[in-house]
């Protein structure tokens, strides 16, 4: 019998999810992809590339233009400067270049803090790696860090601290106080950070992204990765990238290079083209965003959902406390097979399961599909 290296985990909640409202017919606001398609002069740029030759390896670390151009971006957005050549690797997805990252500094025996509701990859790949995860829980409606845990948490086996802003699924967004603690927190400490900022364009009102790349001593020990997919509605091209100081990039790559060697050859051409010529696409994503957002709070304010308006990611979530006292697990599924809508149960993000009635919508979709999902939820 072969020996299963995760134990207890099986078959990821937005597969599951997914697949169940296919089978019913639901509206799919579970899984976090776009219902539209990302921008047209992108598409014909890959197709372009197809048909004009660039369809064999991409370089290890990326193809140069693309590198240049993530360099560039990251310099006028973040005022953070970056050697393309040896600080930034191209990846298939963010999730590739989590695992790499992780790889690259977790050691048998190492501790990785995590704050829950984390997203679903961390945690197994600090297990793949022999680390332990030690989670700090943050709770429905505002999700704040209790610092003296994290501070509490820390000790001499802590080698990684994972964040995630905008977060999913709580759609949340870290404050300058978060960046100040965490900075007190590792102060002399030899630990590294993940910074997960792949909904890095998508944040609303007067909130900004606080990534860690706007600060020096913060960057200087960080991976920070994001994703084209979730930038360009391109989920299903797999491609993200990854930012770190070029002795942290080296381990990295070493790991990055025996998995997947380098990422599809045309995507990456059509995506430094798109961001040369296209840099208002990503400047625009908020807004673009949180039209959906208002929307989609809009329809359910006539519901008996309570909703508290997401900072950022295209997610929100919905209390649902005032309709049913089930566990949130089997209120999405009878949400599903019922109502036809399905979302993402919260609680299984957190490895200790909170006493929350809360699930998780995703509004990246035509304002058709959230009207017609939520002339369903009103009836509740
Ligand atoms: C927080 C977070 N990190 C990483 C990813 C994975 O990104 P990609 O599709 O580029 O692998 C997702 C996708 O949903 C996400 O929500």
């Amino acid at each position: 019998m072969l020996q299963n290296k995760l134990p207890g985990k099986g078959t990821n909640i937005f597969t599951v999810m997914s697949k169940l409202a296919q089978q019913h017919d639901a509206i799919n606001l579970a899984q976090g992809f776009p219902d539209f398609e990302g921008p047209r002069a992108l598409r014909e740029r890959v197709a372009y590339h197809i048909a004009n030759g660039k369809n064999q390896y991409a370089p290890l670390a990326g193809v140069p233009h693309l590198r240049e151009q993530i360099a560039g971006k990251v310099k006028s957005l973040y005022n953070h400067a970056v050697d393309p050549d040896s600080e930034v690797v191209v990846t298939p997805g963010a999730t590739q270049a989590l695992y790499c990252a992780i790889t690259a500094v977790v050691h048998p025996g190492d501790e990785v803090i995590v704050f829950d509701p984390s997203y679903d990859t961390y945690e197994p790949n600090v297990t793949l790696n022999g680390g332990i995860t030690r989670h700090i829980g943050l709770h429905y409606p505002d999700f704040e860090i209790n610092w003296q845990q994290v501070r509490d948490t820390i000790n001499d086996r802590t080698r990684l601290i994972i964040i995630n802003t905008p977060q999913n699924p709580s759609g949340t967004t870290w404050s300058e106080q978060d960046i100040a603690q965490l900075r007190e927190m590792i102060a002399g400490r030899d630990i590294y950070l993940l910074s997960d900022e792949v909904y890095e364009h998508i944040f609303f009102d007067d909130h900004r992204h606080l990534s860690l790349l706007r600060y020096p001593d913060l960057a200087a020990r960080a991976f920070v990765v994001s994703s084209f997919g979730k930038t360009y509605h391109t989920t299903g091209w797999r491609v993200g990238y990854c930012i770190a100081p070029g002795p942290l990039m080296e381990e990295f790559l070493r790991i990055h290079q025996f998995i997947n060697f380098s990422t599809h050859t045309p995507m990456q051409h059509a995506i430094a083209d798109f961001l040369a010529g296209s840099p208002e696409h990503h400047e625009q994503l908020g807004g673009f965003y949180q039209q959906k957002r208002d929307l989609f709070l809009n329809l359910m304010s006539a519901s008996r959902f309570k909703l508290k308006p997401s900072t950022g990611t295209y997610f929100q979530l919905a209390d649902y406390s005032a309709i049913s006292d089930e566990p949130d697990t089997e209120f999405a599924a009878r949400l599903t097979r019922e109502h036809k809508v399905a979302a993402i149960p919260v609680s299984v993000f957190y490895a200790q399961k909170p006493d929350q009635r809360v699930v998780r919508f995703c509004f990246a979709k035509h304002a058709e599909t959230l009207q017609a999902a939520a002339e369903r939820l009103v009836k509740l």
